[in-house]
């Protein structure tokens, strides 16, 4: 995209270094549209409020999710677990066709993915401008989460899992283990 700024390039890519470590979760967020469900891989996503309950996500402004989420004035925040990774990359990438061999829940008139270990259901509130971005508030109207599942990290531009010492050293052990018999 053509920057309309005088920024200087070396603070951009100087942002986006920093920025990159600042480690978030990772989404999909979905929507419907007249011609089937449509959607895409997020990490710009926060809490809000909660009186109201709200929640924001950050969309490039020209992108077709955003405009679809925009004129269904509904849509769903998928968190991602642990080994997701595919479906981040699959997400993230445009093609007609994202919801091909995807298992999508059915009882919500929006759709959500089957595998996400949290979902959030979301009436659009308001669509704020943010430079190059749309910030899409939402209502939340429904939301669930599955106990104890691990999410799917994204750090420095990778797709990581959390650090989890008692997880380490159980590997560990078993190492021992195997390496023992
Ligand atoms: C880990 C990750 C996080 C992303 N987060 C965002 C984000 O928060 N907002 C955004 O506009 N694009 C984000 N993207 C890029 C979009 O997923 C990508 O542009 C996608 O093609 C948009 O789908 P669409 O073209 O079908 O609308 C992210 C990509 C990745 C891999």
């Amino acid at each position: 995209m053509q920057s309309t700024t005088t920024q200087p390039e070396e603070l951009t890519s100087a942002f986006r270094q920093a920025i990159s470590h600042f480690s978030t979760g990772v989404a999909v967020i979905t929507t419907r549209t007249p011609e089937g469900p449509a959607g895409m891989t997020a990490s710009a996503v926060a809490s809000l409020s909660i009186d109201p309950l709200q929640l924001l996500v950050c969309i490039r402004t020209d992108l077709p999710t955003r405009a679809a989420i925009e004129e269904a004035g509904r849509f769903a925040v998928n968190v991602l677990g642990d080994g997701h990774e595919q479906l981040a990359r699959h997400f993230a990438t445009p093609r007609p066709d994202k919801f091909a061999g995807v298992e999508i829940r059915d009882d919500y008139d929006i759709p959500v993915l089957d595998d996400a270990i949290a979902h959030f259901v979301c009436n659009v509130a308001a669509a704020l401008p943010g430079g190059d971005h749309t910030i899409i508030i939402g209502d939340v109207v429904g939301c669930d989460h599955v106990a104890g599942a691990d999410p799917l990290v994204y750090y420095s531009r990778s797709f990581l899992g959390l650090c989890k010492p008692s997880a380490h050293a159980r590997h560990a052990y078993e190492l021992h283990l195997e390496l023992m018999m």
